[in-house]
């Protein structure tokens, strides 16, 4: 594979794209024993870089966006279960791994890297990058539970949730909520018949949050006396699933879709 020169040697670990140019610039790199001056010009991958006489040792950095499926692990491997990063077309990627965790029932936006760096800017508290989900939630959502979510919730944590955009977007029938199911390759039956005896109110809700807690938007659903029986992460930060990929569907990102991340 071909690729330029100072993102080959950016990707290896030697700093901005900016200051591996000035480490070519001043003579100190040879590819293949030759010394180079141009920054920009295009390498194999498999060639030998030297910087200042020491090797370069290049690991290209990938981007996944997986749109999860029901039913499988958010992790990087797992001796007994199949994980999103299973799902990736290149099985000797031992690298990889998911940026963030979503339930194993949630369905939706996965980012599968190995930019560890990228992966702490998304995922770091103080970054407060927004994650939108999509759910279908049962019970009667409270007057006011705009502002409740707004003001910050007891989810039983040492601190209240940080404020939360929530947005009802209208009920949901139980035809659409099984056709919903239907679309995500999931099967309901067990679930209705126990929602058919409750009979309740079925409604469709989009939410903003900015925090990643330990299954966050159904706890929070849990302190207005709701459930969320269905979920799904349609965005992070401004990177959004494409609304012709399918549940199940990988997509390999280049640096562009990812710059419009941060
Ligand atoms: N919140 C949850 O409750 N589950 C997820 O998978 C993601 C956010």
């Amino acid at each position: 594979m071909q690729i330029r020169l100072d993102k080959y040697m950016a990707d290896a670990g030697y700093g901005t794209r900016s200051a591996v140019r000035d480490l070519v610039r001043k003579g100190h790199v040879t590819v293949n024993g030759v010394q180079v001056r141009t920054p920009d010009q295009k390498i194999d991958t498999a060639s030998q870089v030297l910087v200042d006489g020491t090797q370069v040792f290049y690991e290209e950095i990938s981007y996944y966006l997986l749109y999860k499926p029901a039913g499988i692990l958010s992790a990087s491997r797992d001796g007994r279960e199949k994980t999103v990063v299973d799902l990736i077309p290149e099985p000797k990627r031992r690298d990889l791994f998911p940026v963030g965790r979503l339930d194993r029932d949630t369905v939706g936006l996965l980012l599968i890297t190995n930019d560890g760096k990228l992966s702490n800017r998304l995922l770091a508290p103080g970054k407060h990058v927004e994650k939108t989900y999509r759910a279908v939630v049962a019970g009667d959502l409270p007057e006011g539970v705009e502002d409740r979510f707004l003001a910050g919730l007891d989810i039983g944590d040492e601190k209240d949730t940080a404020p939360a955009r929530l947005r009802i977007l209208g009920e949901m029938s139980e035809e659409q909520y099984l056709d919903c199911m239907r679309q995500h390759g999931i099967e309901e039956e067990n679930r209705m018949a126990s929602l058919k005896e409750a009979s309740p109110r079925l409604s469709e809700v989009e939410l903003v949050i900015t925090e990643g807690r330990f299954h966050q938007v159904k706890r929070m659903f849990e302190a207005v006396g709701c459930s969320v029986i269905f979920l799904k992460r349609i965005s992070m930060g401004k990177l959004s699933i494409p609304e012709d990929m399918k549940p199940g569907e990988i997509r390999k990102l280049t640096e562009e879709d990812i710059g419009k991340m941060s």
